[in-house]
């Protein structure tokens, strides 16, 4: 059995292993830092698994690293698993999204294509061509694409797919009815479900439902998003302080005992060299996570376009 977090894997409905552990790449950071905390994380953590999407800005820097390392053989590009995700400006033609998104990451396929968000914005270019990412009218208000169906978006993410272009198809920010909506319609189970989950919101429904149909959930901004304020909930340091971990591990392997990959995000080199721990955690301690989220849930990210979602604890 890894030492170390980033090795281990869960299967994905294809039957494709997916590594537990995955970098996050939302950056707040230049280029050169990102850069250099990607290296860190493939190199010196040992990190198998790269999360990133069209709307976060950083496939390119990521294609660049992955570039140099495979070239100077550090690494094989194939060893490591790589999703990538359609923004909802492309609702309606994910495949132009997937190509810029293989173009900026020098792939010819990702391991995982995911759906970003279940809303549809309207199509609308810069003046140098450019789709913009969420588009406003003079007010200030999103302009939502009046004809958009987030089931059409996952019927073309399936057909890409068949392509060959990405090994496996899933979406993130479903809700229990969404995924049974997409199912029922079209008859595929999509490999993943990315949420945001963390011990504040363990989104135990939507679990127990994934769970039963062997979707893999996958939890974002496991430590709460920027400022890490999940770190700071005290049972998470009583635990720390128990298994002689810190607080991150702990949250790390809350979501590994529990089989759901987690995404943690990180620009410091320490930190990311350090990689988190692998702990047998006690099921009475993973349970006891799970309910002091379900007493106290809170969610972090609160974009508008949620507001239609129907998710709980939204406000
Ligand atoms: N599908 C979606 O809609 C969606 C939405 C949001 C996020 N995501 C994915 O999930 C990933 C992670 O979520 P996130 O970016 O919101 O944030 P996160 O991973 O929950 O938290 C990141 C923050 O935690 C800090 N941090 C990390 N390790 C720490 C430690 N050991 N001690 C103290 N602080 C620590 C980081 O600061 P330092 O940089 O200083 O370490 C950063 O400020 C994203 O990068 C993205 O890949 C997906």
């Amino acid at each position: 059995m890894s030492t170390t977090a980033s090795g281990v894997t869960v299967k994905l409905n294809t039957g494709a292993e997916i590594p537990l552990l995955g970098f996050g790449t939302v950056s707040e950071h230049d280029t050169e830092t990102f850069k250099l905390a990607l290296k860190a994380a493939i190199l010196d953590a040992g990190y198998k698994h790269i999360d990133t999407a069209w709307y976060y800005n950083t496939e390119e820097l990521i294609g660049d690293v992955l570039e140099e390392l495979s070239l100077s053989n550090k690494i094989k590009k194939d060893e490591i698993f790589i999703t990538t995700k359609v923004w909802p400006c492309f609702w309606n033609d994910p495949e132009t999204s997937l190509n810029l998104s293989l173009k900026n990451l020098k792939l010819e396929k990702v391991d995982l294509l995911l759906q970003h968000w279940p809303v549809c914005f309207a199509k609308i270019d810069d003046s140098n061509g450019n789709r913009i990412p969420v588009p406003k009218d003079s007010n200030n208000n999103i302009l939502y694409d009046k004809d958009g169906d987030y089931l059409i978006t996952y019927k073309k993410l399936l057909k890409l797919k068949d392509s060959g272009k990405a090994k496996a198809v899933g979406v993130s920010n479903y809700t229990v009815q969404m995924l049974e909506r997409i199912i029922k319609e079209t008859g595929v189970i999509p490999a993943c479900n990315q949420v945001e989950l963390h011990p504040h919101l363990p989104q135990l429904e939507l679990y127990n439902y994934c769970s039963e149909k062997g979707i893999i959930l996958e939890a974002y901004s496991p430590f709460g998003s920027s400022g890490a304020p999940n770190l700071k909930i005290p049972l998470i340091i009583e635990l720390a302080k128990k298994y002689n971990v810190s607080s991150a591990d702990i949250i790390v392997n809350y979501c590994i005992a529990k089989k759901i990959v987690v995404l943690p995000r990180s620009s410091n080199i320490e930190r990311i060299k350090k990689g988190y721990a692998l702990i047998n955690m006690e099921k009475s301690d993973v349970d006891a996570l799970d309910n002091y989220g379900s007493k106290n849930p809170k969610r972090y990210i609160k974009d508008s376009w949620g507001d239609n979602i129907g998710f709980d604890h939204w406000n």
